[in-house]
């Protein structure tokens, strides 16, 4: 693994941020992981633990639209992120939920449950907790403009709604009967309106993310550009210093 970034020879140095936000589908997790590795940071999918807390919800019975309810279902939940070479392992209350929590009815559960403020303020603690002492890749949706705004490193991944709906749909949908193109495409749509609009950190650009727009890209393309990315902002905040 190559990590002259973080290995400096300073030792003080505070190991490095990135953040990389972007609608479902565009490829952060894949990028997340990639950076991850060559970089020798963790990786971590803030994404994961709304999905979670979405999945504790549905356990529950409780409304995704109850916000005192979910509120009231932090005393008993604990989230964890364990970082795999592949993405992260996810428990919930200490059971292993990594596959459950990657379905279509938890990911629209989650895009529900992250509107509410209180449920984005425990959240947002939790995550600037993990990444206290930097040496993090964090993937979501407010992690350069809300969780991490000092972050070394910040990209915005986005693709067109099609090429995602159609990338995601290729990686998952013909396993499953009854799933067609045009329906993820449909979800992708419904679900990115929701994230860009809700009234508490809406899914946007920071204003110094980079921006790399994937429509036209392959991913060796998109890995290529952000480590330039990466290696350019940490030369810079290095300078910095
Ligand atoms: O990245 P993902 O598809 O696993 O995220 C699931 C949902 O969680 C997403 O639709 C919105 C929400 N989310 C969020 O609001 N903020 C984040 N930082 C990450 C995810």
């Amino acid at each position: 693994m190559e990590n002259e970034h973080v290995n400096s020879t300073q030792p003080a140095q505070r190991l490095p941020v990135v953040a990389i936000d972007g609608p479902a589908g565009a490829g952060k997790s894949t990028l997340a992981a990639h950076l991850a590795r060559r970089f020798g940071l963790l990786n971590l999918e803030s994404g994961a633990m709304y999905r979670a807390l979405a999945l504790k919800a549905i356990e529950s019975d409780v409304s995704f639209s109850d916000e005192a309810a979910l509120t009231a279902l932090f005393a008993t939940t604990s989230i964890e992120l364990q970082p795999q070479s592949e993405g992260n392992r996810v428990l919930l209350d200490g059971h292993d939920v990594t596959r459950r929590v990657r379905e279509r009815d938890v990911a629209e559960a989650a895009s529900q449950v992250s509107v509410h403020p209180q449920v984005r303020a425990w959240m947002v603690a939790q995550q600037r907790a993990l990444g206290a002492k930097g040496g993090v890749v964090m993937e979501g949706r407010d992690i350069g403009t809300k969780v991490f705004p000092n972050a070394e490193v910040k990209i915005f991944l986005d693709a067109a709604p099609e090429v995602r709906g159609q990338r995601r749909f290729l990686q998952t949908g013909p396993a499953q009967a009854a799933v067609t193109e045009e329906s993820v495409i449909a979800a992708l749509r419904e679900r990115d309106a929701r994230d860009r609009t809700r009234a508490t950190s809406p899914l946007e650009a920071a204003a110094d993310a980079i921006l790399i727009d994937s429509t036209h890209m392959s991913f060796d393309e998109v890995m290529a550009r952000s480590e330039e990315v990466v290696r350019q902002r940490l030369e810079l905040s290095n300078a910095q210093r």
